[in-house]
């Protein structure tokens, strides 16, 4: 394209030449325009024509307490007047010490390894947990398991315990595909079977996976409580004392991926907290920066860290990225932790939710919504539609009532800034019900 065309293009138009987006056919954006974003406070975002949306889905689940939260932001402007970074590999700074020993303290899981987004730090996690029983003298246990359409990033590792085709299949070769066990989604409970029980039977499941192959699997990898990719798939927390259980008897890991579903989302500051169990990795990212900066951590016990610690370099987990344990981003997330406690955001957040289920009562009662669910500050709602681009249509229509959502195949869920209020809550479910309305 000539310079002159180009200066003369708009932002949107611009992008779509320049920007290769995610999670996107490129293609489709000649009939479905990008949005373009100049600004955001709370929970609204604006565009470059000052029109406003609320970000009902907390840009795909990472914004916590609203856009520029002042808090936030004051401790990144203080962090940038100090060290903005500085190599990890042997050199250390107080915002990732203070992190670290936070995060030992909420989860009882003392060793803190960083990275920058979720997929790496499931990358982390299987290549630690498997480098551990390397170190052990049980090389053998190098195969993982995961629930059925379970989704734990992107990048070739995180493929191998990710159960959805359409971003799998295309990579087939390249992957080496994990064992799928059930999913204890309660929607897939059969007629009569209440979910618990139905947590029970899946468990059954693992276990006589875990029977047979035990001796080669190095760990379970789930979504705790609530399986966000699959379409907010929920299940009871027996399915992971159950599974906490089983990992134990048979000597593998568990792996909780709380990356969606970490930092209040569920209800509880951590998800698998609900199952008062202690997974041997916990896989955070997301939230853990109130969404302003891109950072992920796997959390892991003394027995996986003292297997590491030795003279021989190579027993050392020698993985790296440049931006390990990034001052700003540790000091982001240090400052979204302060938020939890000088708020009492986790009681706050059980009133939030009431007020908003109260208000969603038609949507939950609309004659073509399915399984209606909430769990802590995430709804759910199964969408009766025989369109195969239900999702696309209804994401177009939102967007005409100042609401950004995007339903995932069917479902149509909510997962909004901890932050929004009653004026708010009002907005997204009348802009909700509109749109379903509007989209057959
Ligand atoms: C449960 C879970 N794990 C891992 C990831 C991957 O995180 P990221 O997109 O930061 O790579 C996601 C992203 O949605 C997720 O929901």
């Amino acid at each position: 394209m000539p310079e002159t065309a180009r200066a003369n293009d708009t932002l949107v138009q611009r992008s779509r030449h320049a920007v290769w987006h995610p999670c996107s056919q490129m293609k489709a954006h000649e009939s479905q325009p990008l949005l373009p974003i100049a600004r955001g406070e709370g929970v609204w975002l604006y565009d470059t024509e000052g029109q406003r949306y609320l970000d009902a889905i907390s840009s795909w689940w990472v914004n916590l307490f609203g856009h520029a939260n002042p808090h936030i932001k004051a401790a990144l402007v203080d962090q940038l007047d100090r060290l903005e970074h500085v190599m990890l590999a042997g050199c250390t700074h107080a915002p990732v010490v203070e992190l670290s020993e936070r995060l030992a303290a909420l989860t009882g899981l003392g060793h803190a390894f960083y990275a920058s987004d979720g997929a790496s730090a499931t990358e982390i996690a299987l290549k630690m947990s498997a480098h551990y029983w390397r170190n052990v003298g049980r090389p053998q246990k190098s195969r993982f398991i995961g629930l059925a359409h379970g989704y734990h990033g992107e990048t070739v590792g995180a493929l191998s315990v990710t159960d959805i085709a359409l971003f799998r299949e295309a990579y087939g070769p390249l992957v080496r595909v994990s064992a799928t066990v059930p999913s204890p989604d309660a929607r897939a409970a059969a007629p009569g079977v209440s979910a618990i029980d139905h947590a029970r039977q899946c468990a059954q499941a693992l276990q006589a996976h875990l029977e047979q192959h035990h001796a080669h699997t190095a760990a379970l990898v789930l979504e705790p409580l609530v399986q966000c990719a699959a379409g907010m798939a929920m299940h009871d927390p027996e399915y992971l004392r159950l599974a906490r259980a089983l990992c134990d008897r048979y000597d593998v890991h568990l792996v909780a991926d709380e990356i969606a579903v970490g930092f209040g989302r569920t209800g509880s500051l951590f998800a698998h907290q609900q199952a008062q169990i202690r997974p041997d990795f916990v896989c955070l990212s997301k939230g853990l920066t109130g969404g302003f900066l891109a950072l992920s951590a796997v959390l892991t016990t003394d027995a996986v860290f003292d297997a590491f610690y030795d003279d021989d370099t190579a027993r050392g987990f020698l993985h790296s990225h440049s931006y390990t344990g990034n001052p700003l981003a540790c000091r982001a997330a240090l400052a979204t932790l302060e938020l939890f406690e000088r708020d009492n955001v986790l009681a706050r957040n059980r009133v939030t939710a009431e007020h908003l289920s109260a208000l969603a009562q038609p949507l939950i009662e609309h004659p073509r919504v399915r399984d209606a669910r909430q769990l802590g500050m995430i709804w759910a709602f199964d969408v009766a539609t025989d369109q195969p681009d239900f999702a696309r249509r209804y994401h177009a229509a939102a967007l005409q009532r100042g609401l950004m959502l995007r339903p995932i195949g069917r479902t149509l869920y909510f997962m909004p800034p901890y932050v929004i209020d009653d004026d708010a809550s009002r907005w997204l479910v009348d802009g909700a019900l509109a749109a379903l309305d509007a989209t057959p």
